[in-house]
């Protein structure tokens, strides 16, 4: 019984391992555009409203500031395995090669629940943008074809469809992936550009008075909202097999993309916050709302087609991280051997690819999974916890590793990161954390039930 708890993968063992595979193709820049384009989109483009007017008010550039702390000093943390350990499967192998096997399948569980649930709920958002967009031109879906069963309708085929296609593309291969994605992250920015430069002036400082309407409570809480906006710059370091110079590469990929995401949060909201009364900014599509009112309307327009794009991305990379989990976790024998069979032609674990998309398209096609999202954050702190423990472990563990890049300021750095995502956990309600207790509760029955027996480190 005990036997998972203890048992780890040598490091070194794992990285002859992970030398063969999956395609060597990514570049410093193109993994931070990576992270770019899983980081900017429905946290931005949709959740910003929602935030500023009922949580913090103007004081949401705070709420971002306050997210951005707990994802740097994560990022960090991310950065050092991600160059020490470069191997497919992010927070999974970095657990499994430091704190054994049960608690790396815990976490592989839990990022199941991350970005599969992150793909649904985005691919929903998405598909709120394109039928906007398709109202715009005069063409109305009919409502049995725009929502589920439980929202009476009986499939939402933009969030299905979408998903499909994106699968698609990730089964033929990651360059064209990576290509797809660096056109889309150009696109996204311009947007957010044209956003900034059509809305600084008429820009009202009285928009920010009062600053703080719900108090520090209320900038907290946004920040336990927001926090959707960050996350994907983790997904970046699912992609260390498929980069050229990993060591050196993954750090600049994670840092570079969360510090520039950063930036645009801030400028974002401060301005967003600034054109419209926050009170006003309820709505599904937020950004383009507010430059409709200060009759900015082809601004309006391009930031709603910016967000379509945006949106895309992020679920192209959310996808990609999901089904390289499921790769590394396969390939180590914890899941059925189907999920790490790479195809001979595309060099992407293409049937894997299309049998998630398909299942998460479903789910994104049927469910109203709004209520979920917050399960997302949920799951991303705990994995942002779990390897902060995991790096310190490290450190005393094998002191003399060779790692490229070091977390400065030890052991402060992944103790700051844990006390702050835990702080962004209680902000968050009861029943989140219920649904989450409930999915990782059935995550140790498979474990005991299928994994254990099938571990290829157990069975060696
Ligand atoms: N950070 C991503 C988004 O905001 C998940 O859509």
């Amino acid at each position: 019984m005990t036997q998972g708890l203890t048992r780890k993968k040598s490091i070194s063992a794992a990285l002859v391992n992970g030398e063969h595979g999956l395609a060597r193709s990514l570049s410093g820049l193109d993994l931070t555009l990576l992270g770019i384009g899983a980081i900017i989109g429905a946290g931005i483009f949709v959740l910003t409203g929602v935030a500023a007017a009922t949580k913090a008010g103007p004081a949401l550039s705070l709420s971002f500031v306050v997210g951005a702390f707990a994802c740097a000093f994560a990022a960090l943390v991310y950065a050092e395995f991600a160059s020490t350990v470069p191997l497919s499967g992010s927070a999974y192998t970095y657990t499994y090669v430091t704190l054994g096997e049960l608690p790396a399948w815990i976490i592989g569980w839990d990022l199941i629940l991350e970005y599969g649930l992150a793909c649904a709920t985005v691919a929903i958002g998405w598909s709120g943008y394109f039928l906007r967009l398709l109202a715009g031109l005069g063409i109305t879906l009919p409502a049995q074809l725009v929502g589920g069963p439980l929202q009476g309708g009986y499939i939402n085929l933009p969030a299905f469809g979408v998903m499909l296609l994106i699968s698609g593309l990730l089964a033929l291969g990651v360059r064209q992936t990576s290509l797809a994605n660096g056109l889309i992250v150009v696109l996204k920015l311009a947007v957010i550009g044209i956003f900034l430069f059509a809305a600084v002036p008429h820009v009202e400082p009285a928009n920010w008075q009062p600053f703080m309407p719900f108090g520090w409570e209320g900038v907290m809480a946004g920040a336990g909202l927001i926090f959707f906006a960050y996350i994907g710059f983790d997904a970046v370091s699912t992609a260390a097999e498929e980069a050229k110079n990993p060591q050196r590469d993954m750090p600049i990929g994670i840092i570079a993309s969360l510090v520039l995401c950063t930036l645009i949060y801030i400028a974002v909201t401060v301005v967003l916050t600034g054109i419209a009364p926050y009170t006003s900014l309820n709505v599904s599509d937020p950004i383009a709302f507010a430059l409709s009112g200060v009759g900015e309307r082809f601004a309006a327009g391009a930031t709603a087609i910016g967000a379509v794009a945006g949106l895309t991305s992020v679920l192209l990379v959310m996808m990609y991280g999901q089904t390289r989990v499921f790769y590394a976790m396969s390939r180590d024998g914890l899941l059925p051997k189907a999920f790490s069979t790479v195809h001979p032609r595309t060099r992407t674990p293409a049937r894997t690819i299309l049998a998630t998309g398909l299942v998460i398209a479903i789910a994104a096609g049927v469910l109203p999974i709004h209520e979920v999202a917050s399960l997302v954050n949920v799951g991303t702190l705990a994995a942002f916890i779990m390897v902060s423990l995991a790096v310190l472990y490290l450190r005393r563990a094998q002191p003399d590793l060779h790692r490229p890049f070091r977390t400065p300021f030890m052991p402060w750095v992944p103790i700051l990161a844990i006390v702050s995502c835990g702080y962004l956990i209680a902000s968050l309600e009861a029943v989140t954390l219920w649904r989450f207790v409930v999915w990782m509760l059935i995550g140790v029955a498979l474990y005991f039930g299928y994994a254990r027996q099938r571990s290829v480190l157990g069975r060696a």
